[in-house]
């Protein structure tokens, strides 16, 4: 679609005339300050919250502060083109919603919110495997439209061949697996609180409903929640898988599969070597290693190592238009976009998430014109200073 996300900016001063202002701040990076004071402490913490000190997500937006846009002029740029082909399929921008857990913490719309906005705007939606609706619910949710499903993949076999057997039948058609979180990281914002939302069957709704999963119960889960949440804390992650493993989740799924949370190159070459189709670089937000390199800062050499073998996707820390047009000219084929839509749910359920692609489209099609490029296919290094 040509030109159209810049538009958002015409309808929001239109509508100014009768005395309508958006409802939510059109700067995203001011999404978290209000999402602190309007949102319960706990569940706040929980999407803000990161790995130790906090240290990864400020060298993720570090990292994508610190690069530069250099202007190109007097070219014709009145008809832009965003889409990108992405695992053989086209999308109208270079946007996918990052698969991220336990929305209903957020606002009661949920998964299902957060899909219809999706959905409503073309971009694929990710399902996180510890989702707190079923899969099943969110796929009914979004009629035809593109969705993708993340696993968490863990130590149960017959668990996760049935997911990826579930997720088919609904229509889910790439499969995202995350590899950075076999346990979960030191996150002194959760630890302080106490705070775990799958401790309360929150974000255990895949696994409860899962025949393979219940199997394994000696009661029903309304019997004995508590067995159930011991049960799920047991399988829901394996830090013992190793690249040859990967065999197995090629012999249960037919379409394209990405392996998320890539960030030094020679993984991504021993994906693209295991017959991968893409890579998410990501360092889960900075949720998982305290420490760890920037996202943006792994992602030209990956994109140098695999990206003519392998579909190479981007997040951890993109907030802006700004943010999306740098990660491609970085490499990337398209972004996730993880905690700007959490808070947009949190804040308007699923109009905020509508607003949230909408400016973050609306502005990276501005910085596109306004930088000289009429198509986000052909930013490369180049476009940076
Ligand atoms: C609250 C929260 C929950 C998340 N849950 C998942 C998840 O279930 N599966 C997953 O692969 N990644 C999960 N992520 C990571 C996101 O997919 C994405 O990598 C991350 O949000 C990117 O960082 P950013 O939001 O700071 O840009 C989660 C992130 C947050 C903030």
């Amino acid at each position: 679609m040509v030109g159209q996300w810049a538009d958002f900016q015409y309808e929001i001063y239109l509508n100014g005339m009768t005395g309508a202002v958006p409802r939510l701040p059109t700067d995203l990076t001011r999404l978290e300050e209000l999402a602190e004071h309007r949102l319960g402490p706990g569940p706040v913490g929980y999407v803000a919250g990161n790995a130790g000190d906090g240290g990864t997500a400020r060298a993720n937006r570090d990292a994508l502060e610190r690069r530069r846009i250099v202007p190109r002029m007097l070219r014709d740029v009145r008809e832009r083109d965003l889409s990108v082909e992405v695992l053989g399929r086209t999308l109208p921008a270079p946007l996918a919603l990052a698969p991220v857990g336990v929305l209903s913490i957020m606002h009661p719309e949920a998964e299902s919110g957060a899909a219809r906005a999706a959905a409503a705007r073309g971009v694929p939606y990710i399902l996180s495997s510890a989702s707190s609706t079923p899969m099943e619910e969110v796929a009914e949710a979004m009629g035809d439209a593109e969705r993708w499903f993340q696993l968490y993949w863990g130590s149960d076999r017959e668990v996760t061949a049935s997911f990826l057997a579930r997720a088919k039948a609904s229509g889910y058609s790439v499969l995202v697996v995350t590899l950075d979180t076999p346990l979960l990281s030191w996150r002194p914002r959760d630890l302080d609180r106490a705070y775990l939302p799958f401790l309360h069957g929150v974000g255990t709704a895949n696994y409860f409903t899962d025949p393979a999963f219940r199997a394994g119960l000696a009661k029903p889960v309304h019997e004995d929640p508590n067995a159930a949440v011991l049960h799920f804390l047991g399988l829901f992650g394996d830090a013992g898988h190793t690249w040859p493993d990967l065999g197995f989740l090629r012999e249960h799924w037919d379409g394209p599969i990405v392996l998320k949370g890539v960030l030094h190159p020679d993984d991504a070459r021993l994906a693209a070597d295991a017959g991968m189709d893409g890579v998410v670089v990501s360092n889960h937000g900075g949720r998982q290693v305290a420490g760890s390199v920037a996202a943006a800062d792994a992602l030209p050499r990956i994109a140098e190592a695999v990206g003519d073998r392998l579909t190479v996707l981007f997040d951890s820390g993109i907030r802006t238009g700004d943010d999306v047009f740098k990660a491609l000219a970085l490499g990337a084929r398209a972004v996730l976009l993880g905690r700007p839509y959490v808070y947009g749910l949190g804040l308007d359920g699923q109009a905020g998430v509508d607003h949230v692609i909408r400016c973050l489209l609306a502005e990276l099609d501005l910085t596109l014109a306004l930088s000289g490029h009429a198509s986000v296919s052909t930013l490369g290094p180049d476009a940076l200073g």
